[in-house]
């Protein structure tokens, strides 16, 4: 069986060697530039991305994949039964929404992107329902624009728990790929208890009664710059050529280890009580699980800045006024955090991206989300670092739910120390959305700084009140 699969690999990486050999699955098929081989492996179909990239998907169907089709586990209690922990928002395709086509115009804005109004069809957001439609929309544009794929959960997933460490092993059309995570802190008692999965290591404090899972995201996908681009766990399944920038593959990664949380009742872990932090580039990449997997229930990025809780063109204002902050063509350089479907735009202008980060920020609504920020780091964007995520939270707002997200930004002098001047805000929101402590406050919309925002200029719309 082994053996197989490893002369299958052969094949395919000495295939990949030949100019006309026909495209695996997941690998690029055209895009504006493409001078390689357009036809896809049988079984497989070249669907166009964007302008700039095509990619072979499995199967013959000719729209993009929809968003991931995962279901909650058949013995999830109802989750309108607990007011404090909104349940994931629905995670099938709802037949209702209009997909975005193929070929949609994408208009060019200069401003912060109205979050509730829709490409297609011209109209606004003005129900929960249409919400639930725009969101899905703003999650095709972003893996279209700048992530890359998101796949769905593969086709066969097996996990097995021992002693702390629990391995996970996916494997779809002949290829395996496998990773580990290590969970520490499990309170006594049979549980379920609450989690919070950690890029690298955790860099705010964790409470007593709530676990700690260790994730190695630089395993499932490497970020030591252009050279690792297609490098990692995740790419061993999908391809080196698969279209996932690194944020997205971690975002899949974490996905993974929620789905064999569900399959692990030894685990003694709650999948509807998982957080996700990270700081920095791992601060950026717990924003993008936040958004792109419905299940997690607490979102907390700390010091995430360009790439993460900061908006791209509020970090080119700040650039164009003589900051030294990164910016969308500064990151497309540096690291492979995004997909190269984000080049052309990031490295000419970011106004034909259309959303930005606060609409990404908003694809975590309602479920609760702490953006922990730094005002005094210049590289991270201060201002960009709290107004971006501050305009994503009218989106909980328009649903009603203000208090699940909260935007904390205190200067400090240790990029990635956590100051007890945030120790609150924290504590508040684990204990409110992990620990169901309903009474906390989690009404946080704080910084240490002061800045000329000028909102009719970035904020051109209003916020409705979404029944
Ligand atoms: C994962 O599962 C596949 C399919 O059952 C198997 O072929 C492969 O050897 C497994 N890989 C690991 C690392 O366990
Ligand atoms: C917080 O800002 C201080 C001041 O620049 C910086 O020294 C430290 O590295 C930052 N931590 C940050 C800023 O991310
Ligand atoms: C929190 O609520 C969940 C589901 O409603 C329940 O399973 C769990 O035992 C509760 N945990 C605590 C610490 O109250
Ligand atoms: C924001 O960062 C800039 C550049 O580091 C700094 O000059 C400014 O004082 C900061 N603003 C606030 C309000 O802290």
């Amino acid at each position: 069986m082994f053996k197989l699969a490893s002369v299958v690999a052969l094949a395919v990486l000495l295939n990949s060697h030949r100019v006309l050999a026909a495209v695996p699955v997941w690998g690029q098929c055209g895009g504006q530039g493409w001078g390689g081989e357009t036809t896809c492996v049988s079984g497989a179909t070249c669907n166009v991305v964007n302008n700039w990239y095509s990619q072979c998907i499995p199967g013959t169907v000719t729209s993009n994949p929809p968003p991931e089709p995962s279901t909650p586990g058949p013995t999830s209690p109802d989750p309108t039964s607990d007011p404090s922990t909104p349940g994931p928002s629905p995670t099938q395709p709802n037949a209702a929404c209009t997909p975005l086509p193929a070929n949609a115009a994408i208009p060019t804005v200069s401003s912060l992107p109205d979050p509730f109004q829709f490409i297609v069809g011209g109209r606004r957001a003005a129900t929960k329902a249409d919400w639930e439609c725009r969101r899905a929309e703003i999650l095709e544009l972003a893996q279209r624009q700048e992530l890359g794929t998101f796949p769905p959960k593969p086709s066969s997933l097996t996990a097995s728990f021992s002693g702390n460490t629990l391995t996970i092993n996916a494997s779809q059309s002949g290829k395996s790929t496998s990773f580990s995570v290590t969970i520490s802190n499990v309170p006594s008692g049979t549980g379920p208890h609450p989690a919070i999965i950690a890029y690298g290591a955790a860099s705010i404090p964790i409470p007593a009664g709530v676990a700690v899972i260790v994730f190695n995201n630089n395993q499932v996908a490497a970020q030591d710059g252009q050279g690792s681009r297609g490098v990692g766990r995740f790419y061993d399944l999908y391809g080196s050529s698969h279209s996932a920038g690194a944020l997205t593959a971690w975002a899949w990664g974490v996905d993974r280890i929620i789905d064999a949380i569900e399959l692990t009742p030894g685990t003694k872990l709650d999948p509807k009580r998982i957080g996700v932090t990270g700081c920095s580039r791992n601060g950026k990449g717990a924003l993008i699980a936040g958004a792109l997997v419905n299940r997690i229930a607490l979102t907390i990025p700390q010091e995430s800045g360009s790439g993460g809780a900061a908006c791209w063109r509020l970090s080119d204002a700040q650039k164009a006024s003589g900051t030294n902050v990164q910016t969308a063509s500064q990151i497309i350089g540096e690291n492979v955090w995004f997909s190269p479907v984000f080049n052309q735009i990031a490295s000419s202008n970011v106004n034909r991206l259309g959303f930005d980060h606060h609409s990404i920020a908003a694809l975590v609504a309602p479920r609760a989300m702490l953006v922990i920020e730094n005002t005094s780091m210049e590289w991270l964007g201060n201002m960009s670092s709290y107004h971006c995520p501050r305009v994503a939270r009218s989106v909980w707002r328009a649903l009603g739910v203000p208090d699940n997200m909260g935007v904390s930004q205190v200067g400090h002098s240790d990029h990635c120390g956590f100051p007890s001047a945030q120790n609150p805000e924290l504590t508040a929101f684990i204990q409110k959305f992990l620990l169901n402590q309903s009474s906390t406050n989690t009404n946080v919309e704080k910084t240490t700084g002061s800045y000329n925002f000028d909102q009719n200029r970035w904020v051109p719309w209003t916020t409705p009140t979404l029944t």
